[in-house]
């Protein structure tokens, strides 16, 4: 029985790669980490219509409390067997410049971006690295390129592909690939709070970025871990 292991499922790409992964049967159980009970239990509720009730679970947290981590973790195996893949895709951003930003809004941005899928990935690694699997960790163009105004965002960005670079080569004894997408602009909560006058159907689609996520976790991808995968579609 194979289980993945999602974040940021409640909303927008999350959301999408959640119910494509469903759909297309990718997984036998789904363990779904989140804190918005609505959205949760909306995708949940989409999610059924290809999974059976009993192979999909909520576990509720909020991911700037990372120290609860393990202990999530450990209830996820107790409940679920063991864990393959782990898609960390849960997001926050407070843009401001560096004169208004403040100590706490950095630190928020770094537990929900940076901390929490650090302890996910080294929790998820104690029961994965007898297994294998696979980890996938959303970063942002935004990691790449300097965006004035964003910087909490993008340098917690930054530090996701870092952390998925290093971690290649680390996990690679135990047959944990890692892989890292960096999506650019997608039409999504997140993303109206970074450009709120931007109309949101002129650019990529939750389901476009989904539709590459799935790919990469699918079973038939093995070449482009450790890589930093720009999402971004052509301006058509
Ligand atoms: N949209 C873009 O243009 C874009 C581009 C590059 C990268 N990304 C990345 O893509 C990922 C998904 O974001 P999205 O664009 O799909 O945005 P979104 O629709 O706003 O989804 C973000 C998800 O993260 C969850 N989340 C945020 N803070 C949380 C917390 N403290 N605890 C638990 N869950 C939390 C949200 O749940 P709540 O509703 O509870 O907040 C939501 O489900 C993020 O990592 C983001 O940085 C997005």
């Amino acid at each position: 029985m194979s289980t993945c292991v999602i974040t940021g499922f409640g909303a927008g790409i999350g959301r999408a790669t959640a119910i494509k992964l469903a759909q297309d049967g990718l997984f036998d159980k789904y363990a779904l980490i989140g804190r918005n009970e609505k959205d949760m239990n909306n995708t949940w509720g989409e999610m059924t219509r290809f999974v059976s009730t009993d192979r999909i679970k909520i576990y509720y947290l909020d991911l700037s409390k990372p120290e609860l981590i393990p202990a999530i973790v450990e209830e996820i195996h107790n409940e679920m067997g063991d864990i393959n893949c782990l898609l960390n895709i849960a997001g926050y951003t407070d843009p401001k410049s560096l004169l208004t930003t403040t100590l706490d809004s950095f630190e928020l941005t770094y537990r929900v971006n940076v901390f929490a899928p650090f302890m996910l990935m080294r929790e998820c690694v104690k029961y994965m690295k007898n297994t294998g699997g696979k980890i996938l960790n959303v970063a942002s163009t935004a990691g790449m390129t300097p965006r004035p105004g964003w910087l909490s965002y993008a340098s917690s960005k930054a530090a996701v592909i870092s952390m998925s670079q290093t971690l290649t080569a680390e996990l690679a004894e135990y047959g944990i690939s890692v892989y890292c997408v960096s999506p650019g602009r997608c039409a999504t909560k997140l993303r109206k709070r970074l450009a709120p006058d931007e109309d949101p159907t002129t650019i990529m689609q939750p389901e476009d970025v989904a539709g590459v996520i799935c790919n990469l976790i699918g079973p038939n991808e093995c070449c482009l871990d450790g890589q930093n995968i720009v999402i971004r579609k052509a301006v058509k």
